[in-house]
């Protein structure tokens, strides 16, 4: 399946092999990726042979391919929730349909709940290292061995080299970035004022319902990977009301200025070093 994907995919995107950077766009993150992006082409998820179909509101499900400020990349606009009910194998088939395309670096971005005090809607912050409390792992079941080892070692997922360099871009453009632990759960539920308090004494700065599980793949299969949070709200217990995803959709939206000049920058960068790495 993965294969049959990866070979549709290279049949219509002549300059696949161009491509070793995947933006991974979450919400909010869509449309400011689209006012970037000088689009080379598209295909809606339910046209790629295998490819899983995503559900939630304001996730397009669509894959686009182009440059961003020259750069050229694919962008998965709308990702694979475990809360919509995948089994973990078909979380992990797109980014490795991607790897077999030659990919070989991620960028992957989300809206997250606030947990740290210092953290505000409208935030972006810089993924530092992760929680794992999904109660599930992507890379469970046999072994993908031609992608990587059995026990891949997390200890770098997030890509020390890539993080120094979007903090730099982060101060540099005044987006606002600052920098965190990002805690993952399964969702759909949002969270307790209880849980996000167990969150903050177990070292989360922000939580959310995404990213951890490919960051996962990913990495096993030996790509690259960073990550940006939009803070979209205050945790729940934290901002004294009640969470809904129109806040969420809402306060994303309303960062697009700051997604922009931080995308703008970020993008280039990241490729640059794929493609050094690959001369
Ligand atoms: N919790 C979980 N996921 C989220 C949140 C939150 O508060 N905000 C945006 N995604």
């Amino acid at each position: 399946m993965i294969e049959k994907a990866a070979a549709f995919i290279a049949q219509r995107d002549p300059a696949h092999a161009e491509r070793k950077l995947l933006l991974v766009l979450g919400s909010g993150w869509g449309e400011a990726a689209k006012e970037l992006l000088e689009e080379e082409g598209s295909l809606s998820y339910g046209e790629i042979p295998g490819f899983p179909v995503s559900t939630v509101n304001g996730h397009a499900g669509r894959l686009l391919w182009g440059r961003l400020e020259g750069a050229p990349l694919y962008c998965m606009q709308g990702r694979f929730h475990y809360y919509e009910g995948y089994e973990p194998e078909v979380l992990a088939m797109p980014l490795r349909v991607f790897r077999k395309l030659g990919t070989a670096g991620v960028l992957l971005t989300n809206a997250a709940g606030g947990i740290r005090e210092d953290m505000g809607p409208g935030d972006l912050m810089l993924i530092r290292d992760h929680i794992n409390l999904m109660g599930m792992n992507p890379l469970r079941g046999e072994n993908a061995a031609a992608y990587g080892p059995r026990f891949p070692d997390m200890t770098a997922a997030w890509d020390r080299d890539w993080r120094n360099r979007l903090r730099q871009l982060g101060e540099d453009r005044r987006v606002g970035l600052t920098e965190g632990v990002y805690l993952a759960v399964s969702g759909p539920s949002f969270e307790t004022p209880a849980e996000i308090r167990a969150f903050a004494s177990l070292g989360a700065d922000a939580v959310g319902m995404s990213t951890v599980p490919e960051c996962l793949v990913a990495r096993h299969a030996g790509m690259r990977v960073a990550g940006l949070s939009c803070i979209t709200n205050a945790a729940a217990g934290l901002g004294g009301c009640e969470l809904s995803h129109e806040e969420v959709a809402s306060t994303a939206a309303s960062a697009k200025g700051r997604i922009v000049r931080l995308l703008q920058r970020a993008v280039p960068e990241l490729s640059r070093t794929l493609h050094d790495h690959a001369a």
